[in-house]
């Protein structure tokens, strides 16, 4: 008898993830065994780009997760509500899921697995991080064994792909914004993109996999990359830098606590990450004993999540064929505790400043002996602009704890030659 799903959702991913299933030749002969049973939507209307005969598709989305015969539920709806009641209720109602849902999972993934725990049933998520990439997977199984102490990622194919052209062709922000949303890489509302908040949910949950404890969304420190400019991105290359958005989480010691934080960096040239371009996410793991690790891919896009989301799907038909019993502790997600997050003043990084300052004899010397008040030292520092009348300085700093860099900076912002400081920037 053939596996029967439920799927929530026939956007960008539903449809991908239809279409693959619908052509099963040449892939893993366990696809052949799966029903798409039922389909969710919001709109009986809209033209599709697959065929599903009109029994399929419903709007009654509550009918799909209660129905006795759906073995697997797939939310590919996307939002919080009502995709949190529909998993919880599947969940409940003894469904596997699987779901591409990160920002649900990053906020509600203690009540989500708890409730599959409860029910003896797996929530699967491979799609929710690195679109097509297999990492999460690999993080709770092969690299398990290892003590890990940092993940850094480029994990959100939007953001990359804006900067990457914002870097080779000097292209405007809005502009690479609306093809990102044309080619189904941005979130509906591009602002969890553009902001951060996306790459936050996707640290959050890599970091909560890789340290074995929960993730508090709130202590993930989050910044996008509307601030980044083309100015910028030209010093920096100067530099011998690329800017990313990474999305970091680290570990001094397996018992100090973590700093996770998602910014825009700057990544040296010769840097793995740094030849990461377009809507291609990588997540670097590192750890004891395997050193380093790096997953590449593509990170968004229809067929490459749908391979991630049929991936989970073919793991579930396989435990559901084999009457595998559950729970298998290397599908499930069971940490009670939260992490401890370390605050960003104790971070110790390397910065990135612009400073623009009225063209005066001694401003870098003032400049130096303002961060050297603070323990601050200078890797390089650099005038070679004017904006207007205004000079423009760049500072590249050592490693340093963060809280001193601040303070240096508040003294240098009532210096009276300093106009504006329009860019801070941390540094790999
Ligand atoms: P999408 O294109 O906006 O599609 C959403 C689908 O869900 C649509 O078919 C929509 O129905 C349906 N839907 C949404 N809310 C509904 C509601 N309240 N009732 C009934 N149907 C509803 O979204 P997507 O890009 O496929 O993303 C889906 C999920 O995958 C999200 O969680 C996203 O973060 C995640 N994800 C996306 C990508 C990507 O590359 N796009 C990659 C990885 C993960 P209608 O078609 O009738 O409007
Ligand atoms: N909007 C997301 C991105 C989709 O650009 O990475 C993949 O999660």
């Amino acid at each position: 008898m053939g596996v029967k799903l439920g799927i929530l959702g026939l956007g960008t991913v539903g449809t991908g993830t239809v279409q693959l299933l619908q052509d099963s030749a040449g892939r893993h002969p366990l696809l052949q065994e799966i029903e798409i049973y039922r389909v969710g939507v919001r709109s009986l209307d809209k033209p599709r780009a697959v065929e599903l005969s009109t029994e399929v598709i419903t709007t009654d989305l509550e009918s799909i997760v209660n129905d006795p015969a759906v073995d697997i539920v797939v939310e590919v709806m996307g939002g919080l509500e009502p995709a949190r009641s529909l998993i919880l209720k599947a969940l409940s109602n003894g469904k596997h899921v699987v779901t591409a849902n990160k920002a649900a999972i990053a906020r509600f993934g203690a009540e989500i697995f708890t409730t599959a725990n409860q029910a003896g049933v797996y929530v699967m998520i491979e799609a929710s991080v690195g679109g097509g990439i297999p990492v999460i997977q690999p993080l709770k199984q092969s690299l398990s064994v290892n003590r890990i102490h940092t993940v850094t990622g480029i994990v959100n194919g939007t953001t990359n792909y804006i900067l990457t052209r914002m870097q080779t062709e000097g292209s405007n922000f809005s502009d690479v914004l609306a093809d990102a949303q044309r080619l189904g890489y941005a979130e509906a509302d591009p602002t969890a993109d553009v902001d951060g908040f996306d790459a936050a949910d996707k640290i959050a949950i890599l970091a909560s996999l890789s340290f074995g404890g929960r993730i508090n969304l709130q202590d993930v420190y989050t910044e996008g990359i509307r601030q980044v400019t083309k100015t910028d991105i030209a010093y920096a290359e100067k530099l011998g830098f690329v800017i990313k958005l990474l999305a970091i989480a680290k570990r001094d010691t397996p018992s100090s606590p973590l700093w996770v934080r998602v910014h825009p960096t700057l990544v040296p040239q010769a840097h793995p990450l740094a030849s990461i371009n377009g809507v291609y996410n990588a997540i670097l793991v590192e750890g004891e004993p395997i050193g380093q690790v790096m997953f590449f891919g593509p990170g968004a896009g229809a067929g490459a999540t749908a391979s991630a989301v049929t991936s989970d799907i073919l793991n579930l038909v396989a435990i559901l064929k084999t009457n595998t019993v559950v729970p298998n502790p290397l599908f499930t997600c069971r940490h009670q505790e939260y992490c401890q997050i370390a605050p960003m003043a104790e971070l110790i990084t390397r910065f990135y400043a612009r400073f623009l300052t009225n063209d005066q004899p001694g401003v870098i010397g003032k400049l130096g002996t303002c961060f050297g008040n603070y323990g601050v030292s200078l890797e390089s520092i650099v005038q070679t602009g004017f904006q207007g009348q205004l000079a423009e300085i760049v500072v590249v700093t050592h490693d340093v704890p963060e809280g001193n860099f601040r303070q240096a900076l508040a003294e240098i912002r009532d210096l009276s030659a300093i106009e504006s400081i329009p860019s801070l920037l941390r540094v790999l």
